[in-house]
């Protein structure tokens, strides 16, 4: 009942932003046996995301908004409702009621970790409005998606095992990016098991980067094993691709299992110019300029 609830407490909404995660090199190095691939990835987050806000309120609800909140489910099977039951259920005596808003700003099933974000965010807002302490959270995100854990852990990083072995990084320099999606999601299964070929090799050992300039020579000698799978499956990645190189940038690559796209470039006024002629040629699309390093709300 409304009035039962303190009034002071229905004010409190935390909100959190749920970055986008930018794989920018990604070696499947193994197979488990239970079919997940082993991962060597280096990870950054843009400072654009979705937002998770959660508020003391009677009862339980979920809403979700935002440019493509439409084409998510906003039932049970959603990683935003699974957070909030994975913690419930860890956590019973502390789950009062929570009215859960989803503002989504990232495509779905594209490759930056739009749902797997939503799903760390979630944790992240509900430990705080529910006052839990606990160093078990990545352990619980891994229940929901192997890439879970990384987006916990939010900076950029070095990812190994299915993608929950973390390993931070100190001092990433600022990546000015483009981001494009052309519009196709992709299946994350699907694209693992048409990966015909692996080379199973490790990322090279990481310099100390200190500019643009040494990211991109590093990211020269790696790639996005997934790439090929991927491109099969949704050929418009290979537009997403085009469309990039079109603007001249340092490196472009696709992100996770995609089908986002992203570019790299000197500067964000570069990067800024890339997106606007990019938004003129292909008003469809997704395309956004950003960098590494979030912003929290
Ligand atoms: O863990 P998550 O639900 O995000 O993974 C979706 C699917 O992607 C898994 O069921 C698996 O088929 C595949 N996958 C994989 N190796 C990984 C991560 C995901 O094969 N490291």
């Amino acid at each position: 009942m409304l009035d039962s609830v303190e009034p002071r407490a229905l004010e409190r909404t935390i909100s959190l932003i749920a970055p986008a995660k930018i794989n920018l090199a990604l070696h499947v190095t193994g197979r488990r046996d239970d079919g997940y691939h082993l991962l060597d990835s280096l990870v950054v987050f843009a400072h654009i995301g979705d937002k998770v806000s959660a508020t003391p309120a009677p009862f339980d609800s979920f809403e979700v908004s935002g440019p493509f909140g439409r084409a998510l489910p906003d039932d049970e099977t959603n990683l935003v409702l699974k957070a909030r039951n994975a913690l419930r259920a860890r956590f019973p005596e502390k789950g009062a009621p929570v009215a859960i808003h989803l503002e989504k700003h990232l495509p779905i099933a594209s490759g930056i970790g739009g749902g797997s974000s939503d799903a760390a965010a979630t944790l992240r807002a509900l430990t705080v409005l529910w006052g839990i302490e606990t160093n078990e959270l990545a352990a619980i995100g891994l229940t929901l998606g192997a890439d879970v854990p990384m987006c916990l852990y939010g900076q950029p990083l070095i990812a190994r095992g299915i993608g929950e072995e973390i390993e931070g990084i100190d001092g990433f320099p600022h990546l000015p990016m483009v981001l494009v999606n052309s519009g196709l999601a992709t299946s994350t299964p699907q694209v693992f098991s048409a990966l015909v070929k692996r080379d199973n090799q490790s990322l090279p050992a990481l310099p100390n980067f200190s500019s643009v300039h040494d990211v991109c020579l590093y990211l020269g000698q790696t790639d996005n094993h997934l790439f090929s799978a991927a491109e099969k499956l949704t050929p418009a990645i290979g537009d997403a691709m085009k469309a990039l190189r079109s603007t001249d940038p340092r490196l472009v690559r696709m992100s996770g299992s995609g089908g986002t796209c992203f570019a790299i470039y000197g500067s964000d006024h570069e990067a800024e110019a890339a997106a606007a002629a990019l938004k003129r040629a292909q008003p469809g699309w997704f395309v956004v300029a950003t960098h590494n390093g979030m912003e929290r709300s």
